[in-house]
């Protein structure tokens, strides 16, 4: 393909991956967004590979269909585990940046050490260094997140490590410097392994202290990381789609992650160094507390006898994958007459927009679905707010306990409905690992069991079945 068309097939693909981002912005075209983005990927591909000689370069063929294999394989992965499974993919682009730009430095190196200009140079350094921190701190994230026996899910923290982790990182970024002020020498090509060492090391050694709750908002950040290193990568290549769409990935990661960080009302700085879920299960030691519990027959009466219920979804619910029997439920009370909404926390579940997805595969119509501040303004004014698997997002330690670490998270107020229910299956506790004082108020009833066995049996009793 001649240069012309393959620039005009880059700016096509640009184009696609933008609309792709947008169209993701809500469920009714995410699907089109999924497609536009694949189309823009082949087409970036195709174009990048007839633009240079394909008869030569035809060997590409081979890492692409050994590749196809686990990527199938990964996308099969239930909804559950997406958000480790993204981890992944960020952890193999990290690394392929990574080693593109450690190949392109050795091959100018041996061959052309004339093309190691200063601005390719610090494009190299920076495409390493973001490449290989990315990779090792994203294996490590993903880890966390699949709750791998060997990866402790609690920050792993000592003395001096955030002195340590920076110290690792600035010598990486020294040695860079040295590199980049000459790189033609074999003192620099030592420097060169040595700054791929410390990257490597300083991406486990950063994501370690950070506790399992916070690696969603992790894996926006790396995600950001792993798309501006495709943007060194670009400037290295001077393929200028590399440097849009690394920075269209670069810029929704770091989007993302601020989403999230509001959500919770956390900083950056607090997320990476704040060892978040350190306090573990304190508070489970202590007296026995007393909680009230309801059987699913009771808890339908409940339900039946309201005017307004607000059901609240959680990680639970996702887990359960109870979200067709919810369908149901809101079905049977709607039909009585009662006005049923969802109340949907910005970090429910374990990835954004978790439970929108999960409500909206099983047709809960979208008008239902009510944001935090919204639901929070009716909440006093409700007779039954049914909590399903949900438990951090529902804490009020988070409004009052300045010792709490998820003091300041903005949470969904359930506790002041005149009846708050609460499906889980036992006392313990989310993912931020500590006892949730809703469940001990006095307008609290717990339903224990699994999110659909329970939600079934709520269904049965309402359709008649169950009396
Ligand atoms: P969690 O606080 O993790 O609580 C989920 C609850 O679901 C657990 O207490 C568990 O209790 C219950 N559960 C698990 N499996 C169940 C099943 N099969 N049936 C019924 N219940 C079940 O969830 P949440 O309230 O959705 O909060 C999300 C957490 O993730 C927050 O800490 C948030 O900060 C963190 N986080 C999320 C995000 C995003 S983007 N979503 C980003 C960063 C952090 P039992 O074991 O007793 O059943």
């Amino acid at each position: 393909m001649n240069a012309v068309l393959v620039q005009l097939a880059y700016l096509a693909a640009t184009a696609l991956f933008v609309l792709s981002l947008h169209w993701m912005n809500t469920p009714k075209t995410a699907r089109r967004g999924v497609f536009s983005g694949v189309a823009a990927m082949t087409i970036a591909v195709l174009a990048t590979w007839s633009g240079a000689n394909v008869t030569r370069h035809w060997w590409v063929l081979i890492p692409i269909l050994i590749a196809v294999a686990p990527g199938i394989w990964l996308s099969l992965v239930p909804l559950t585990a997406v958000p480790q499974r993204t981890a992944l993919s960020h952890a193999f682009g990290g690394l392929a940046a990574g080693l593109v730009g450690t190949a392109k430095y050795f091959y100018w190196l041996n061959h052309e050490t004339e093309a190691l200009t200063a601005f390719r140079m610090t494009a190299i350094i920076l495409e390493i260094i973001l490449g290989y921190l990315t990779f090792t701190g994203s294996l490590i994230a993903a880890g966390k997140l699949q709750e791998v026996k060997w990866i402790p899910q609690r920050p792993w923290v000592y003395k001096g490590q955030n002195y340590v982790n920076l110290g690792a990182f600035a010598l990486a970024v020294l040695f860079g410097v040295l590199v980049i002020l000459s790189p033609g020498t074999t003192t620099s090509a030592v420097l060169f392994v040595l700054i791929i060492v410390l990257s490597l090391n300083f991406g486990w050694m950063l994501v370690m202290p950070i506790g399992g709750a916070d690696m969603p908002t992790v894996i926006a950040i790396l995600n950001s990381y792993a798309g501006l290193s495709a943007v060194a990568m670009g400037f290295v290549l001077d393929n200028k789609l590399l440097i849009t769409a690394g920075a269209l990935d670069g810029s929704s990661g770091l989007i993302l992650s601020i989403i999230m960080c509001r959500a919770m009302n956390r900083s950056f700085a607090n997320v990476l160094f704040g060892a978040f879920g350190q306090v573990a299960k304190k508070a489970a030691a202590g007296e026995q507390k007393q909680y009230k519990s309801e059987n699913a027959e009771g808890a339908a009466q409940m339900l039946e006898q309201a005017t307004r219920v607000v059901i609240v979804p959680g990680y639970g619910m996702a887990v359960a994958q109870a979200q067709h029997k919810v369908r149901e439920l809101y079905d049977l009370l709607s039909k009585r007459g009662i006005n049923v909404t969802f109340a949907i926390h910005p970090v429910a579940g374990r990835m954004p927009g978790h439970m929108n997805v999960l409500l909206a595969e099983a047709d809960i119509p979208y008008e239902r679905l009510q944001e935090m501040e919204d639901a929070n303004s009716e909440l006093p004014q409700t007779d039954v707010a049914l909590v399903i698997g949900a438990n951090d997002v529902t804490n009020p330690a988070a409004r009052h306990d300045k010792t709490s670490p998820i003091y300041g998270m903005p949470i969904i107020d359930v506790d002041k409905a005149r009846t708050v229910m609460v499906i889980k299956r036992s006392m313990n506790p989310g993912f931020a690992g500590i006892d949730n004082e809703l469940y001990y108020m006095p307008n609290t009833l717990m339903l224990f069991g699994d999110a659909k066995a329970f939600v079934g049996e709520m269904v049965k009793n309402l359709s008649g079945a169950g009396h």
